[in-house]
């Protein structure tokens, strides 16, 4: 049966990123002899352009129709200013939630041919670089109630609450340990149970859910020594599992020392249901519709959108091999480019990656 996509291409650099996956996805289904069907949807801002809010019931409806959801980036200045409710990150957050994706990978790879690319010193990552970060991404800080800003005896006070129930942290526990059991069986579980309640909580039930996983080699660590130990000796992780809030900036973190967060896919997964892949970087406003963006990670998202929701692991392992051959080739886009390289716009990018295919 014939694979539904359903795309939503989102704000700034959203579409030109988009259209260079789905060229590569059109090229792996007729290689395939596959071909998938792909539907469009609106959101962020492009949605709050057209329908008034960042997530249309309709795109909702589509996504929910999918085998898989295929996500660009969205938000942007345009929409800075406008009601926090409605803002265009919120059509993001609002697809997670409504999907159930509370698991969301973030492998952090260091391609060898980037290497020059890298942020640390080369001493440090002579081994290479190869982290999995495993985000809990539908609980935590950013749905937590009550939240708000308001009036307290004439001061402004902001807040919000870090909550997690106990089997929202197993089930995210059991992903990251069942990613280490496809690794290298090491599993750091990142907090800060020094301080928090929540984290309290989260390492108990981190420890209990471990039990089940006796050949994994478990460590916790708290927060902020592991933003240091990831600069200092990254190649002391194989998998991290960490709330929301933590998960969002280790994941910058950890992308950023790769080289670019330009080359950085990701999947956010539920149970059961359409996975949602996209690539970790935003709509980056400053270079959208100048053919300047890098869609590689958007086309390794493809690649794990075809291992883990379109039971393709062969067409995955393509689409990466492709990747990899055009930067053995000497192509980069602006934010990966090095001296006697050859330089490649959004567009030509993915032609390269799709002739290889
Ligand atoms: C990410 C982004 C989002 C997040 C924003 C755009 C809502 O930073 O996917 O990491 O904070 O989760
Ligand atoms: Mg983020």
């Amino acid at each position: 049966m014939r694979k539904t996509i359903c795309i939503l291409p989102g704000d700034g650099i959203g579409p030109e990123i988009m259209a260079q996956a789905r060229k590569v996805l059109e090229r792996v289904g007729a290689r395939q002899g596959c071909g998938f069907s792909c539907t469009e949807a609106l959101i962020g801002g492009a949605a709050i352009d057209t329908t008034g809010g960042p997530l249309p019931e309709a795109t909702v409806a589509a996504c929910r129709a999918a085998d898989a959801v295929l996500l660009g980036a969205v938000g942007g200045p345009r929409w800075d200013t406008i009601d926090p409710a409605i803002r265009p990150e919120r059509g993001l957050l609002g697809i997670r939630k409504a999907l159930g994706l509370f698991a969301n990978l973030r492998p952090a790879r260091l391609f060898p041919q980037l290497r020059r690319a890298c942020f640390l010193r080369p001493d440090i990552v002579a081994g290479g670089l190869d982290v999995m970060v495993v985000r809990e991404l539908t609980g935590g800080a950013y749905f937590g109630e009550p939240r708000g800003v308001e009036l307290r005896d004439g001061v402004r006070v902001g807040y919000n609450t870090m909550i997690y129930d106990e089997h929202e942290v197993a089930r995210i526990a059991r992903v990251a340990f069942e990613t280490a059991m496809r690794r290298s069986r090491r599993l750091c579980s990142v907090d800060k149970a020094n301080v928090l309640d929540v984290s309290r909580l989260w390492r108990e039930v981190v420890v209990e859910v471990a039990r089940d996983y006796p050949e994994v080699e478990l460590a916790h660590m708290y927060v902020d020594n592991a933003a240091m130990q990831l600069v200092r000796d990254p190649a002391q992780f194989d998998v991290l599992v960490t709330e929301n809030l933590f998960g969002d900036i280790l994941s910058d973190e950890a992308g950023c020392i790769t080289g670019s967060i330009g080359m950085l896919p990701s999947a956010s997964l539920g149970e059961g249901g359409p996975g949602l892949y996209e690539p970790i970087h935003g709509s980056a406003p400053d270079i959208a519709g100048q053919d300047k963006a890098n869609p590689l990670a958007t086309i390794l998202s493809v690649a794990m959108m075809l291992r883990h929701s379109l039971d393709m692991p062969g067409a995955a392992d393509a689409v990466e091999a492709a990747v990899s051959a055009v930067l053995d080739e000497g192509w980069r886009t602006g934010d990966i480019r090095e001296e006697g390289c050859r330089l490649a716009g959004c567009e030509k990018m993915g032609d390269l990656v799709a002739e290889k295919l």
